[in-house]
Order: C-alpha cells, then sequence, then structure tokens
C-alpha cells in the first residue's frame, strides 16, 4: 500500500488522485444567471445532497487553479442568489461534456450545447428540459477555501425551494433509478452509468446482526465464503441452530451433480444431491451451496445447510 501526503503531489495529480478516491461522484449540471440576463449552464461533480429538512445541496465551483479565473456559475449565483441544479442521464452525456467547455462570460452554453429552456417557477434562470429531475434552488451560503493557504475551492450550500421530476421515471409514485439513467465521473476521463445493469437492491438492517465477529471460527476462516457472504449470515438476530425440518423438498429432482446444479444456479438441487450422496461430510461443498443460497438472499437455508455438517 502506498502512503500519499498532499503537500507531495503537484496540484493536477493530486486533483485527478482525490477524484479517483472520491467516486462515482454525481452531476450537477447548473444553470443560473447574470444581473444582464445572461444565462449559463456548467456541469460540477463536486457536488452532493447534506440536508433534506429543508433540502440543501452543496456544489464547489472552483478558482481555475492555471488562470485564476472564477466559474462563471460561481460569479452569477454569488450575484442572483439562484440556480437549478439538473441531473444528468446517459442521453445528455455528450451535451454535458460540451456545455463543460470554458466559453467567454456571456456566452449561453444552452445554445452551445443544444439542451433545451424551461422556465423554473420561483428562480429566474432556467431549467434543462432534457433533465428527467430538476431543483430550483436558492444560495443559502458560500464557503471560500483555505485562501489563506492559496486555496481555489469553494463550497455553496443551496436550498432547493422547487423540485421537477419527469413522470417517465415515476413508477408508483417513487422516481425509479433505472428509468433516470444517471451517469457519475469518476476520476481522469472515466464516467459511470447507472443503468438497469448495474443497479442493485441491499435492504436496510432491520434489526442489529449478531456481527461477523459472532460467527462459528469454520465459518469465519472459510476460503469458500467472502467477507460480504460473512456479513450476509451475520445479519441475522440470533446465531440459528439446526431445524431437524431442513431441507424440506416440495419439489421432484432427477439431479446427481453438485457441480451442474450449483453452475445452474439451483443451491436446493445441488444440497438434494449431496444429501442422496451422504457427503455431509463435506464442509467445502457445503459452503458452497449455502454460498449460492446467500447469492440468492435465501439466507435462512443458508445457514442451515451449514449446520447440516457432519
Ligand atoms: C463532469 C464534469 C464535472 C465537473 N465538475 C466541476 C466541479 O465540481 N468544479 C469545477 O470547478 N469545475 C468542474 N468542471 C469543470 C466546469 O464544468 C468547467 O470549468 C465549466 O466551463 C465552468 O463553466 P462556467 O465558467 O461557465 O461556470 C466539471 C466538468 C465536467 C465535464
Amino acid at each position: 500500500m502506498k502512503t500519499i501526503y498532499p503537500a507531495d503531489l503537484a496540484h493536477r495529480e493530486r486533483h485527478q488522485f482525490l477524484l479517483s478516491g472520491v467516486a462515482p461522484r454525481p452531476i450537477a449540471l447548473v444553470s443560473s444567471m447574470d444581473s444582464q440576463g445572461n444565462h449559463n449552464l456548467s456541469p460540477f461533480s463536486f457536488f452532493n445532497a447534506y440536508s433534506s429538512k429543508p433540502p440543501i445541496l452543496a456544489i464547489g465551483p472552483a478558482i481555475a487553479a492555471k488562470t485564476g479565473k472564477a466559474k462563471d456559475t460561481w460569479l452569477n449565483i454569488l450575484e442572483t442568489g439562484e440556480c437549478v441544479v439538473n441531473t444528468v442521464s446517459y442521453a445528455m452525456v455528450e451535451s454535458m461534456n460540451l456545455a463543460s467547455c470554458e466559453y467567454e462570460k456571456g456566452v449561453d452554453e444552452f445554445e452551445k450545447s443544444g439542451l433545451s429552456k424551461v422556465p423554473s417557477v420561483l428562480v429566474a434562470p432556467p431549467r434543462v428540459q432534457e433533465s428527467a429531475y430538476q431543483m430550483e434552488c436558492k444560495l443559502m451560503q458560500n464557503i471560500e477555501l483555505r485562501r489563506d493557504l492559496g486555496g481555489n475551492g469553494n463550497i455553496m450550500l443551496l436550498e432547493v425551494v422547487c423540485f421537477h421530476v419527469a413522470d417517465s421515471v415515476l413508477v408508483d409514485g417513487k422516481v425509479d433509478p433505472r428509468r433516470m439513467d444517471l451517469v457519475a465521473r469518476m476520476g481522469y476521463d472515466y464516467y459511470c452509468r447507472a443503468d438497469v445493469n448495474s443497479i442493485f437492491e441491499v435492504q436496510k438492517p432491520r434489526w442489529n446482526g449478531i456481527g461477523v465477529d459472532a460467527l462459528p471460527h469454520h465459518i469465519r476462516e472459510s476460503t469458500v465464503l467472502t467477507g460480504n457472504d460473512l456479513a450476509k449470515l451475520a445479519g441475522v438476530q440470533v446465531l440459528p441452530m439446526l431445524d431437524g425440518s431442513f431441507p424440506r423438498f416440495d419439489r421432484e429432482f432427477r439431479a446427481d451433480s453438485v457441480e451442474i446444479e450449483l453452475a445452474n444456479n439451483d443451491p436446493e438441487a445441488a444440497l438434494y444431491v449431496l444429501l442422496a450422496l451422504q457427503r455431509t461430510h463435506d464442509r467445502a461443498q457445503l459452503q458452497r451451496i449455502a454460498k449460492a443460497f446467500l447469492a440468492l438472499d435465501k439466507i435462512e437455508e443458508a445457514w442451515q445447510t451449514l449446520l447440516l455438517e457432519g
């Protein structure tokens, strides 16, 4: 493992190194307006939400380290106290990228990027029509970061005064992330896409799990079960005991190969074969079957399979 101190890195290197570790970051496509009424649109990935009561976001428009030039977005929001944060879907990623070009102040990046304006309700800057989720914001506070040390960062705390969401991304009144198809920024020129292939669910713990430290030693030391597998097993409320009625097969099997059944994602059939072969002393096979149950979120079955060892 390499140990790195920020002061030992050149600015550019430190910037990319930091961004590689704080990733993926959501992207705020921020529309703002100066006091003359010129519109501006720029992306910021120093962006997140920090409060929901009231809803408060933060963006970090920096002073350019090379030129010392302040971002127009920053100047506009300081001047007028308003902006709109628009989310960025995969369908808009190239337009968003174009809007990040360093155009002169007063140049309208809506025009440059080809993205369309829709009037806002409570603030003057327009929203981005192509964005499925938009937040009208008022500036709450601007924090300049370590100017005493030559720092170039800023944090703008923005209070959301109005949300807009496309009907197409709502399913049963909830935002469906698969329909949002958001993109996020990583280090260097890398992005990632939160689409149907990469989104998954992890249920919130419903109680305090027993913890990995409470698992039997031979399970904790398993070379088959991963850290994620152990954490799933350790999420139970109490250490399970063998249930004499396990397994209760309520279907017929014509199986005779643990390998084939596991490859086919059918731990129940694999367990049937192991029992038929009277091989419950085979700890590694039991753990592989338990692992397959865990992959299907069948925690109780995984535990009972491990407890069959004997
Ligand atoms: C995906 C993406 C994320 C960005 N995030 C930031 C950021 O968090 N802070 C920043 O100062 N610049 C960021 N930039 C660069 C600005 O978008 C760029 O400097 C832009 O031209 C600023 O425009 P403005 O001067 O019109 O506000 C980002 C660029 C891209 C493409």
